[in-house]
């Protein structure tokens, strides 16, 4: 959702800005652009339409752009199209059809969010004679600041703080003033930001990585603050101007951890660094063979009086929230609703008293599921957030916070997050079982033991990875695929059909296997690829029921079950085993084919693996 990167200090700023942005292109590559000052000089804006490497190019790799103070962005179009003159930085006087070139404005800025009273917003200020050259909300956003700042003459955190408590929505904002060389003004709501500082220099982006390589003390502003930053030095301030005192934070992340190691996309290294995400997961909370939820702050007494549990995510994280629905009612007998946080939060639904709202989020920034949960705060429920950026808004406001241990993950498809996601819930699910008294102290162990032992299965699967290399080319061409399955495996399919959908751009859909014939059976013709997930040993004879429907309509059929149901070959064109392990924990394993497949489809198709169209990897707007 747009990526904002700042630097002030001894260096020259566009390579250093370039190098970040190109960390944080993951969240958004319409178009991309810099704003650089060189002293008391005015900004220098150039502005390329598509990828970071335009930009590059235009500006001989920032060599083309002198200065030690400068921003830059990266933008996923909210309001309107990707253009270059709708690329950011965007300014408050008027501006060449191009964007680019010298500016005499007062303000020049970017921004990450959404500013929601725009119109309005706009037609203020077209009544106080501004003009508009692009269809952005930054546009009027910038153009505000400038309002309040010409009004009152009283200098940035005036404006700022004006127009902060005038503007609703979302955002990250940064911003140079023509009268302030040498200082970058950044306000927060809602929209993920940091500020890094070193000796002598300070960063700002919207992501760790983008500034990893330079420094690993940081600043988390908070929502609705602001800051100005000098080399070195960030001064905080609160809506009504005051300056609040901040202590830096260390980031623990190896800075490999955020390339590529060889790998030629990210996708596939963070499907590799599974094992290890979810050992890390495990091993946060398991010890001495049992779990210890102490960091976590969750007691026995709490565990006990939850009757009931909401499960609160998007995307891939609500598909975490559906496996562990069964998983948890089934071991420790509380009933689980899973929502989509985009639902959740505008539903007036009752809501139990008692129960614990768990939100499931890898960026911890996704707006829908910050929303959720501050709704469910609200009404008095407890709050569970399993998140795995250190610092993110959800981890700051959630009662509780799981951190899973995936690292930093780059690609858009989530392959890492999703795992170690599903290991905490995993944990829960066990911990819940044991303290409410309804699993024996053996099966307790049995289950722990059993999750201790995904890791190594995972490597395993990742050793046949060559076979389903072969399959995803031979299906590369396929229109529509229909992932079939029950219980833990229906959720595992969804997690499969979005995987290929959302990076091989092949339609595809997941169903509840029993639910093909109500409707959706029709669409299944001759070599209409059908996958079907049975590791389920109650629900195998009946997923394949659902199977051997859509063959004899001429569906051709991928199995993906467990070593042992040999049986398989003779019914499907074309099978997948994996390890065994206890059947509430085998969509861990199951769900590894299927990235594969998604990974590999892309690949034969030449397409952008990590950097899918129209998405990016932190949905910061509603
Ligand atoms: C799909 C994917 C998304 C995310 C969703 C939630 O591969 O990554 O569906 O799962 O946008 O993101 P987080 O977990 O950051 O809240």
């Amino acid at each position: 959702m747009c990526g904002i990167v700042g630097f002030t200090g001894n260096h020259q700023a566009a390579p250093i800005l370039l190098d970040g942005l190109s960390k944080l292109e993951y969240r958004g590559y319409d178009s991309a652009g810099l704003a650089v000052r060189d002293g008391e000089h005015l900004a220098q804006v150039v502005k390329a339409k598509g990828r970071l490497s335009n930009l590059s190019e235009k500006t001989d790799s920032g060599k083309a752009l002198k200065g030690t103070c400068g921003i830059g962005h990266t933008r996923w179009a909210t309001h309107g199209e990707p253009s270059q003159i709708n690329a950011h930085p965007h300014v408050s006087g008027n501006c060449e059809r191009s964007g680019s070139g010298t500016v005499e404005s007062e303000v020049v800025g970017v921004h990450n969010g959404i500013i929601e009273n725009y119109t309005e917003l706009k037609e203020k200020l077209l009544k106080h004679g501004y003009t508009f050259y692009s269809d952005t909300d930054t546009e009027v956003v910038i153009k505000l600041v400038d309002y309040y700042y010409k009004k009152y003459n009283l200098g940035p955190i005036d404006a700022i703080a004006k127009t902060m408590v005038r503007v609703r929505g979302s955002y990250a904002l940064e911003l140079m003033f023509k009268d302030y060389p040498g200082e970058i003004w950044v306000a927060r709501k809602d929209s993920p930001m940091i500020i890094g500082i070193a000796d002598g220099e300070t960063y700002v982006a919207s992501d760790v990585p983008a500034i990893l390589k330079y420094t690993r003390n940081v600043y988390y502003i908070g929502n609705l603050e602001f800051a100005k930053l000098v080399p070195g030095e960030a001064h905080f301030y609160d809506l009504n101007g005051d300056e609040i005192e901040k202590e830096t934070t260390e980031i623990k992340w190896d800075a490999e951890a955020a390339e590529k190691a060889g790998f030629e996309h990210f996708m596939m290294k963070e499907i590799y660094e599974q094992p290890k995400a979810i050992r890390d997961t495990l091993n946060s909370v398991v010890k001495d063979g049992v779990i210890d939820f102490t960091d976590i702050d969750i007691t026995e007494e709490e565990i006990k009086k939850y009757s009931q549990i909401y499960i609160v995510a998007c995307g891939s994280a609500w598909h975490v929230g559906v496996e562990a629905q069964y998983v948890i009612e089934e071991l420790a007998q509380i009933p689980v609703r899973v929502e989509l946080a985009s639902e959740f939060r505008y539903r007036e639904m009752p809501l139990v008293k008692d129960g614990l709202v768990i939100v499931i989020s890898q960026s911890g920034e996704t707006a829908d599921t910050l929303a959720a949960m501050r709704m469910a705060k609200d009404k008095g429920l407890a709050t569970l957030a399993v998140v795995n950026v250190i610092g993110s808004s959800i981890a700051r406001e959630a009662d509780k916070v799981f951190y899973t241990l995936a690292g930093p993950e780059i690609s858009v498809a989530t392959t890492k997050g999703y795992s170690a996601q599903l290991a905490a819930l995993d944990c829960i699910a066990v911990q819940f079982a044991k303290v409410k008294g309804l699993i024996t102290d053996e099966q307790y162990s049995y289950y722990i033991s059993e999750l201790q032992t995904i890791p190594e299965k995972i490597e395993k699967i990742l050793q046949d990875k060559e076979r389903i290399q072969w399959f995803a080319a031979k299906y590369a061409n396929a229109h529509d695929v229909f992932f079939v399955g029950r219980g833990v495996d229906y959720a595992v399919c969804l997690e499969g059909s979005l995987k290929l959908k959302e990076i091989s751009y092949i339609h595809s859909e997941a169903y509840a296997a029993g639910e093909l014939k109500h409707g959706t059976i029709s669409l299944i013709e001759d070599n209409i690829l059908v996958i079907g997930v049975l590791t389920q040993s109650k629900l195998y004879e009946k997923t394949v029921s659902n199977m051997m429907e859509c063959k004899s309509r001429g569906a051709y059929l991928m199995g993906v079950t467990n070593y042992g149901n040999y049986e398989m070959e003779d019914k499907v064109d074309f099978t997948v085993y994996v390890p065994k392990v206890d059947e509430h924990f085998m969509g861990s394993l199951a769900v590894i084919p299927l990235q594969l497949l998604g990974y590999y489809v892309s690949v034969a198709k030449g397409l952008d693996v990590d950097k899918p169209r129209n998405l990016a990897k932190s949905v910061t707007v509603e």
